[in-house]
């Protein structure tokens, strides 16, 4: 199974200009509770490093482009996102890495609760035992 699962948003485009529509419970699989952007990153830094215990959020890339590694403890993927009109779904439990940011990159991230520093994973060797520890329980 992908670990990458992407959304693919109806781009509604004319000669005005396109738009997208992103809706909770609906194209976005979960409660909106929180926006953020990323933006303003120079170029060979790498974010994330982290994962969330219970955090779900979709991530898409207003302009420029950037890699995510997704890894679920076992399985590592690489995604780009260079499209308005594409969401990655980041589920809980899934290690990221965000890297090759072009200097242009906007990271507009819809988020399925409020921000909580406790439920971040940020140690790598914990991720570990907590999903080993999930797939024995
Ligand atoms: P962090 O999630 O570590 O960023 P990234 O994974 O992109 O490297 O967040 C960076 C800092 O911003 C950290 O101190 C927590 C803070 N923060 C908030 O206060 N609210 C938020 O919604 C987010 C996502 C981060």
């Amino acid at each position: 199974m992908s670990l990458a699962k992407v959304i693919d948003f109806n781009l509604m485009n004319d000669d005005r200009g396109g738009l997208i529509a992103l809706e909770g419970n609906r194209n976005i699989p979960f409660d909106i509770k929180r926006v953020y952007c990323i933006f303003g990153v120079s170029s060979g830094v790498e974010r994330g490093y982290h994962a969330h215990h219970e955090l779900m959020q979709v991530v898409v890339c207003l302009s420029g482009a950037c890699t995510f590694v997704l890894d679920d403890g076992k399985n590592k993927e690489e995604v780009t996102l260079n499209s308005r009109s594409k969401g990655l779904l980041i589920d809980k439990k899934l290690w990221r890495v965000m890297k090759n940011f072009t200097s242009d990159c906007v990271l507009m991230v819809l988020a399925s609760d409020y921000f909580d520093e406790k439920d971040y994973i940020r140690n790598y060797d914990e991720f570990i035992k907590i999903v080993k520890n999930d797939t024995f329980s």
